[in-house]
């Protein structure tokens, strides 16, 4: 027969647990048909990293409290078009003021605040497209949450938290800090640029970060291992999928040794009480 103070004590441990264990969110950056073979901005083996992100949801369905999309999502005249800078290099540098407004078309405002490298692409993952549509390969889930990114037509998005020029954030982080999650492990598309900025944001924000290599694809393999280099210096983790299973062991064991010493503690109290 279990006492009321035994009980109580039980459901302190039992909240103490939920308090203290490390949730964990797996982020699937971009994975649609725009960036996958056969899309207009295809990245070779794109597709590769499919079968590896279901894998890793199916896998450890147990131990991951959110899955969030993001998606690529532009208007057809989007600033970050070649088709929109007739005549341009690879490589142009856009000017906004300081509310992050463009400045016009001869670079006039009352005050550059920004001065942005843009990298151009072709037209991709435009709006209502089915170009912007997640590969139907990719398992999704009902309680999925769909970030998307880089619908304001004059600034691109590379990251799933903030615009290039951080003037505004998603719903991203607002909605990680909702759950209490503490850490991510992020995949998808491309290692150089939406899985790198998203990752070296997460960082930032304070989030355990893991980048799961072979569950990301680079658009060149220059910048993917450049890439890769910074984000090792930032101190965000690069790991392989059979990684995963010990990086999960070890983020829920953490919350196990931080209850020790309460449940020595609060057993001591009640055997002497
Ligand atoms: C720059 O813009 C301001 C305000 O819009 C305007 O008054 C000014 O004439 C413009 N200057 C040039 C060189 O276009
Ligand atoms: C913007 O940056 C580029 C590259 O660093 C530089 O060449 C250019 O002069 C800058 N433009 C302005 C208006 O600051
Ligand atoms: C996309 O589709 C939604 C829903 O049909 C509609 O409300 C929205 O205006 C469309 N946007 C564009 C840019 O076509
Ligand atoms: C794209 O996705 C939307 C939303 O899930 C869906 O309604 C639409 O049918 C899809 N389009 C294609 C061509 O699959
Ligand atoms: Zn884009």
């Amino acid at each position: 027969m279990i006492s009321p103070c035994w009980l109580s004590a039980l459901t302190f441990l039992l909240l103490l647990d939920l308090t203290c264990a490390r949730q964990i969110a797996l982020l699937i950056i971009d994975v649609q048909n725009c960036f996958l073979p056969g899309g207009s901005l295809a990245v070779t083996e794109g597709d590769k990293v499919i079968p590896v992100i279901n894998n890793i949801r199916s896998e450890y369905k147990a131990d991951i409290s959110l899955v969030a999309l993001s998606q690529d999502w532009h208007c057809s005249d989007h600033i970050s078009f070649a088709s929109q800078h007739k005549g341009a290099g690879p490589i142009i540098q856009l000017l906004y003021d300081k509310s992050g407004s463009l400045c016009d078309e001869n670079n006039n405002c009352t005050e550059v605040a920004y001065n942005l490298t843009q990298h151009l692409w072709p037209d991709h993952c435009v709006i209502n497209t089915s170009s912007a549509n997640f590969s139907l390969s990719l398992t999704q889930e009902p309680s999925d949450i769909v970030i998307r990114k880089g619908y304001n037509c004059k600034v691109d998005s590379y990251s799933a938290f903030y615009d290039n020029g951080g003037f505004r954030y998603t719903e991203l982080h607002d909605k990680l800090q909702e759950a209490g999650i503490d850490a991510l492990i992020i995949t998808g598309l491309a290692r150089d640029y939406c899985v790198y900025y998203t990752a070296m944001d997460a960082k930032k924000l304070g989030y355990e970060t893991y980048v799961v290599l072979d569950a990301t694809r680079p658009v060149t393999k220059a910048t993917g291992d450049s890439a890769v280099a910074d984000m090792k210096i930032k101190g965000i983790q690069i790991i392989e999928s059979p990684d995963v299973a010990t990086v999960i062991a070890q983020l829920t064991s953490d919350a196990i040794h931080l209850q020790s010493p309460f449940i020595i503690m609060i057993s001591m109290i009640f055997m002497f009480h």
